[in-house]
């Protein structure tokens, strides 16, 4: 999400005559796209603010939009009185006004839902992964989540603005669609005949277009997996054979108070449907450990799960209590080292599980999508349709979607060789 308000901010920036630099000290407007999810990501970004502010140019202007500037407001003022923006997730389309009246504080954190969506100008050309948000904010609730504060609730975008936006990417460059939400297979939208639209309308609408090869979505929550969804994974082959689904803890009491009220026999039987449904499917998750009152045998059914589904590539993170939230109130919070204990073990095994998924792809051959170069420019990244990096030599002609050979595999990455187009 955080990606595509990038982009968006550079589209609209660029049509205001700008060009982007990356040298902080050549730029007359720094922009800094924030995450609150965790108090980590918070943090860092008022330390970058101060080393920003000693390094532009002294007429230049700098401020915060995104989720840390929602919950910040004014009080960034406050912090750093030089400050000449903060705009919230669903008001940095209004970032353009500081440079017609650059003397004056711009400060918006309004929820205001979708209407960024009809404010800003068109990306001219889009990147090869499109990237399509259709709905925003978020209505579950998690108690350790400060999305719903910082987003707001959620609200999914017209199917016709959704498939606009989508039929724009694919006649300007996009081979994958990746939607996005925060509660992305929760989509609907329900239009002035009463006509309902869901998440499988869109992605059969979605393969109707030539230009696109891969489609995919993320995150998903488990009990919004409907049947016409799955139904998805059994008949359209261009749906990628993987999904973000995460389960948080594998501990039906700590899914209860995280306010994640399904039971872990729904979510495994949710996930066996889909593997009927498509049988190389692989799942990805997000886990919280240390949540507040996490006992050890909590801790130990997490590590069940997570044995039991064999998630190929997730993300751990260790309980960050956040404001606005009700799990930071509540009492049990668990020590910072018993946090990071609990982390390393899950950490190891997920990593283990990764290893041996790639060793698996091994001599299999895969049609994978060009990300770019590597650092080096010796290398091509490609990704597979099960999203991992896959390295090849570079030729000057590679092309866009290849079928690639896996040679060898480690945790992070595999190589392999492209043997036709
Ligand atoms: N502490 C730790 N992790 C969190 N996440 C969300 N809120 C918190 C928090 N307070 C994680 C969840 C979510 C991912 C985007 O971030 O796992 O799925
Ligand atoms: Fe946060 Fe995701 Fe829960 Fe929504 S479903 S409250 S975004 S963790």
């Amino acid at each position: 999400m955080n990606v595509y308000d990038g982009w968006r901010i550079a589209a609209m920036l660029t049509h205001h005559g700008l060009t982007q630099t990356d040298n902080i000290p050549d730029a007359d407007i720094i922009i800094l796209n924030t995450c609150a999810v965790r108090a980590k990501a918070t943090d860092k970004v008022f330390s970058a603010l101060g080393r920003i502010r000693r390094a532009k140019k002294p007429t230049a202007l700098f401020g915060i939009v995104g989720c840390v500037a929602r919950e910040a407001g004014s009080d960034a003022f406050r912090r750093i009185p030089d400050l000449n923006f903060v705009l919230g997730p669903q008001s940095y389309h209004k970032l353009p006004q500081i440079l017609e009246n650059p003397d004056a504080r711009l400060l918006n954190i309004d929820l205001g839902g979708l209407e960024k969506f009809d404010q800003l100008p068109q990306m001219e050309k889009s990147p090869r992964v499109a990237y399509i948000p259709i709905q925003e904010g978020c209505n579950h609730c998690c108690t350790y989540c400060i999305v719903p504060y910082t987003r707001g609730r959620e609200i999914s975008r017209s199917f016709e603005s959704v498939m606009a936006e989508t039929l724009h990417a694919s006649k300007s460059g996009a081979l994958e669609i990746c939607f996005l939400g925060q509660n992305v297979n929760g989509y609907k939208y329900t239009d002035e005949n009463g006509k309902t639209y869901r998440l499988s309308d869109l992605i059969r609408e979605t393969a109707k277009m030539p230009e696109i090869m891969r489609i995919r979505f993320t995150s998903s929550y488990p009990t919004e997996m409907t049947d016409d969804l799955i139904e998805m994974f059994a008949t359209e082959p261009k749906l990628l054979p993987f999904l973000n689904m995460p389960i948080q803890s594998g501990s039906q009491s700590v899914l209860t108070r995280m306010n994640r009220p399904y039971s872990l026999e729904l979510y495994c039987d949710i996930v066996r449907k889909l593997k009927q449904a498509r049988p190389d499917l692989q799942i990805s998750s997000d886990f919280i450990v240390g949540f507040p009152g996490e006992t050890d045998s909590d801790f130990e059914q997490t590590m069940k799960i997570a044995q039991q589904i064999k998630y190929i590539n997730s993300y751990s993170f260790k309980y960050s209590p956040r404001p606005h939230t009700a799990a930071a109130l509540m009492p049990d919070q668990i020590p910072e080292n018993v946090k990071a204990d609990r982390l390393a073990r899950l950490d190891a095994y997920l990593n283990e599980v990764q290893r041996d998924f790639n060793t698996s792809c091994i001599d299999k051959t895969f049609e994978c999508l060009l990300e770019g170069p590597d650092k080096t420019g010796n290398h091509l990244i490609y990704r597979t349709p099960f999203m991992q990096q896959c390295i090849v030599p570079a030729t000057p002609d590679a092309p866009a979607l290849a079928q690639i050979e896996i040679t060898a595999a480690n945790k992070a990455s595999l190589r392999g060789k492209i043997v036709s187009k």
